[in-house]
């Protein structure tokens, strides 16, 4: 699988655009899976342009939320008293569960964690975990300190917002890109290890490609391509994207958009560009920092985006409120999910092992694709392989770390954002809260793949060490000094949890049979959705299986 977290990474796999995402099927593929998938991502015609049947992928595209309704049951002289289960106190079962109650339904949500929330996890002081090797960690945060474990970032154009706006969750401003954060490759570069700020290495790339464009230009290399109004208006964006003077970016005298180490005051003060050595084309070409702009344009991270206050599974504490502390059983694993004669069965344990059934008429499965597959059921072998198309969540790991001071604020003018890195830590986040406060939390790594296993599989103390090792290269000794205390988490060793993400084969027949889930049971999570770790996925495959549930209830109500 492609970690899109690696953006180093030449994307030769291209799992990050949906370009790369058909490049990457139409290798080796039929016509047929290539349209699937198109169909898939929205670039097919419908199945109903296209004559095809219900079902499918395709007739899918047609689809819409519409919110299951008691009026429906009404409209044929019926009450609703339909049962569900919902499995997982997830994004994905937590949005099920509220959805349904809301048509009438009953609803009973098993969670076998101790807390709702599932990959949203925020860990507040007092908060413990204990993870599948047995060890134990508590956040020892000061008040008002949390470490978003899992999700941290939502998008302006994500339904997730419109939950916020449903459930009155209060929400901020994530920072989810920085000028003042740095970029760090220590493999790479004729100064490799040489922390740059996001501002300097913009400046710098796009100088170097706006010098090189306009002699390319000037040339008439471009000729075959271009009308000469067509190279008048390049120029004249070039010379605004790079700053250039007269074409060129590297013989200008200053560059005050690579940022100052000392800013302009007064009184003839004119400040010291940033860093006083300015690298030249080679230089800049060869450090690759330019690699990494992409993502804070991309479609899912642009900013803005926006996070709980307070942290990432408020919501999910609010969902809870909104369907009922009562309907909500924590501690409570699932062991099965059968469909009866008349509905389903699904056993569960409590904190003390003993088991218990309950009988309803529909069950949501909304845990991780590979939990689902050990649980006892009859759903056969199509739904089985369609679960274990989707690989044993990946290995992230985070840790948060506590410091005395908001040394990145007062020392380097980071107030949020996102330093990205070569390093194994991979990258590092500053916090979008608590601005004015003494002390503050640092996400001193977020990482995917080899690095987050390498993590993963050290004690919680050597994690602290290596990640702050590693941040002291770019921040300095502070990094080290004024940390107070450090929790880590690694998901693939989280209980009932045991991964970050899976990505579906949207192309796949087996996805469709998911879909279309198995008699009574329904399928939904993020990974049964186009846009796999996300709560936007999550809440829409929720949705759909919420409404495809629904359209059965009804029509055999
Ligand atoms: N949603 C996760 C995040 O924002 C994982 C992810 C990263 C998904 C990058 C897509 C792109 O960190």
């Amino acid at each position: 699988m492609t970690d899109k977290l690696d953006l180093l990474d030449e994307k030769a796999s291209g799992g990050v655009s949906r370009r790369g995402f058909l490049q990457a099927v139409g290798i080796g593929s039929s016509a047929g899976v290539m349209l699937g998938a198109m169909g898939a991502i929205g670039l097919a015609p419908t199945a109903a342009a296209q004559g095809h049947g219900p079902g499918g992928l395709a007739h899918k595209q047609d689809w819409r939320w519409s919110p299951p309704s008691r009026a429906d049951f009404s409209a044929k002289g019926k009450k609703n008293d339909k049962r569900v289960v919902v499995i997982g106190a997830g994004p994905a079962g937590l949005c099920s569960a509220y959805e349904l109650q809301k048509a009438g339904y009953k609803v009973t949500v098993l969670e076998a964690r101790h807390r709702p929330g599932g990959r949203t996890l925020t860990m507040r002081p007092g908060d413990k975990e204990t993870d599948l090797d047995g060890v134990t960690q508590v956040a020892q945060w000061d008040d008002g300190v949390y470490m978003n474990c899992g999700a941290g970032r939502v998008a302006q154009w994500m339904v997730t917002m419109e939950y916020y706006r449903e459930l009155g969750v209060p929400y901020q401003v994530m920072t989810n890109a920085s000028a003042e954060a740095y970029l760090y490759n220590e493999k790479r570069g004729s100064t490799p290890g040489n922390p740059t700020k996001y501002r300097t290495a913009k400046a710098d790339f796009y100088g170097t490609v706006g010098e090189l464009l306009t002699y390319a230009a000037d040339q008439g290399a471009l000729d075959a391509k271009l009308t000469e109004e067509d190279k008048v208006n390049l120029k004249s964006f070039l010379s605004a994207l790079g700053s250039l003077k007269d074409g060129k970016y590297w013989d200008a005298p200053t560059h005050a958009d690579r940022g100052y180490s000392q800013y302009p005051s007064a009184w003839n003060v004119e400040g010291v560009e940033l860093p006083p050595t300015r690298p030249d084309m080679s230089q800049t070409l060869a450090s690759r920092f330019g690699n990494y702009f992409e993502f804070e344009n991309s479609w899912e991270q642009a900013m803005l985006m926006f996070q709980p206050i307070g942290g990432m599974d408020t919501t999910y504490q609010y969902f809870v409120r909104a369907i009922g502390e009562h309907n909500v059983f924590f501690n409570s694993p699932v062991t099965g999910v059968e469909n009866t004669s008349d509905g389903v069965k699904v056993t569960y344990q409590d904190k003390h092992g003993r088991s218990y059934q309950l009988a309803a008429d529909f069950a949501v499965v909304a845990s991780p694709a590979h939990i689902a597959r050990t649980f006892t059921n009859n759903w056969g072998a199509d739904i089985d392989t369609g679960l274990g198309e989707f690989a044993k969540g990946a290995a992230v790991g985070k840790i948060g770390l506590q410091y005395a001071s908001r040394w990145w604020e007062t020392d380097h003018h980071i107030y949020g954002g996102i330093t990205e890195t070569d390093m194994d830590l991979q990258h590092i986040w500053y916090p979008s809260y608590g601005y004015g406060e003494r002390k503050g939390l640092i996400i001193g790594y977020y990482n995917t793949g080899t690095a987050a296993s390498t993590y993963g599989a050290l004690s919680p103390k050597e994690r602290e060490a290596r990640a702050v090792e590693q941040g002291v290269k770019i921040h300095g000794e502070k990094y080290r000094t004024e940390l107070e205390h450090s929790f880590s988490i690694a998901w693939h060793k989280v209980p009932h949890i045991q991964g970050a993400w899976a990505y579906p084969n949207l192309a796949s027949p087996y996805f469709q049979k998911l879909q279309e889930g198995a008699g009574n049971v329904y399928f939904a999570g993020d990974w049964m959705s186009e846009i796999s770790a996300w709560q936007h996925g999550a809440f829409w495959a929720a949705r759909y299986a919420v409404q495809s549930l629904h359209e059965k209830a009804v029509a055999t109500a």
